[in-house]
C-alpha cells in the first residue's frame, strides 16, 4: 500500500486485538520516529503495552478497547508545536496503515497525567494516537465539500484540487474540518479555523495535501 492509498484506506479505529506491535513492523516505526524527530526537533515516543493512558472513563464512553499501544506527540513548549505535531504525527499515521496497523488521533479523550508523566523540563504533550491491529475496519468520516474549505481565485490548477481532496479525507477533531485550503495568485496556503485543537488539525491537513499535490503549502 502506498502513502496515497493509505489516504484513503484510513479511518479511525478505536478498538484493537491484543496483537503485538514486534518484528519489522515495530522497527520500522522505530526507525520512522528517530528520522521524524530528528528533523523536527520533536521527542515523539512509542509506547507499548500501556494501557493506562486509554483506560480513564473518557476513553471508556470513547468506545476504545485494548488501546495499550500509541504514539505520544511531545515536543518543546513552542508556539507552532501543535501544527508540528498534527504535521509528523499524522506521517506515523499513514506509515502505519501502509504496515497494516489502524489508529485513532487522542487529544481529549485518555488520562493525560499519564503521558505527562514523561516529560522533561521546557517540554509540552499535543496529543497522542492509538495505534494497533484492529478488531473490526473503521467506516468513512461525513465529509464537507470542495467548496466549503477553500477559497480560490483565477484559474485553479489540477495538483490543487488533488491536494483538496486528499485534505478532505484527513481526521480532524470531532471531525470539524475547521480549516481552508487557499490558492492566491498561483500560491496555495492553509488557515486554521476557530475549534479545539484546530492548529493539530491544520497540520494534518498540511501533510494530506502535500501527498496529494505534491506541493508544499505553508500555515498562514
Ligand atoms: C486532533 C484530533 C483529536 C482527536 N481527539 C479525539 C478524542 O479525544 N477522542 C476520540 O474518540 N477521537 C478523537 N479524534 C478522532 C476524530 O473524532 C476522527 O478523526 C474524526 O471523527 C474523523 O473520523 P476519521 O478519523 O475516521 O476520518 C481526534 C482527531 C483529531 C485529528
Amino acid at each position: 500500500m502506498t502513502i496515497q492509498e493509505a489516504i484513503k484506506a484510513r479511518h479511525s479505529v478505536r478498538a484493537y486485538t491484543k496483537r503485538p506491535i514486534d518484528g519489522e513492523v515495530l522497527e520500522t516505526l522505530e526507525q520512522e520516529i528517530r528520522s521524524i524527530n530528528e528533523r523536527s526537533g520533536l521527542r515523539i515516543t512509542l509506547c507499548r503495552n500501556e494501557p493506562k493512558a486509554m483506560t480513564c472513563l473518557l476513553a471508556h464512553y470513547g468506545a476504545f478497547e485494548n488501546a495499550e499501544n500509541y504514539f505520544a506527540l511531545i515536543g518543546p513548549d513552542e508556539d507552532d508545536l501543535f501544527e508540528r505535531c498534527g504535521y509528523w504525527g499524522e506521517r506515523l499515521v499513514l506509515l502505519s496503515e501502509t504496515l497494516g496497523l489502524n489508529t485513532c488521533w487522542v487529544a481529549g479523550s485518555y488520562k493525560k497525567s499519564t503521558v505527562k508523566a514523561m516529560l522533561r523540563d521546557g517540554e509540552r504533550l499535543a496529543a497522542i494516537i492509538t495505534v494497533g491491529y484492529g478488531a473490526k475496519p473503521g467506516k468513512p468520516h461525513r465529509s464537507k465539500t470542495y467548496e466549503q474549505v477553500t477559497e480560490t481565485s483565477g484559474p485553479v490548477p489540477d495538483w490543487f484540487r488533488a491536494g483538496v481532496e486528499a485534505a478532505l479525507s484527513a481526521p480532524t477533531a470531532i471531525n470539524q474540518q475547521k480549516f481552508r485550503v487557499i490558492l492566491r495568485d498561483g500560491e496555495p496556503s492553509l488557515r486554521a479555523l476557530r475549534g479545539p485543537y484546530a492548529k493539530i488539525d491544520v497540520g494534518i491537513v498540511q501533510y494530506h495535501f502535500e501527498i496529494g499535490s505534491g506541493r508544499t503549502i505553508p500555515i498562514e
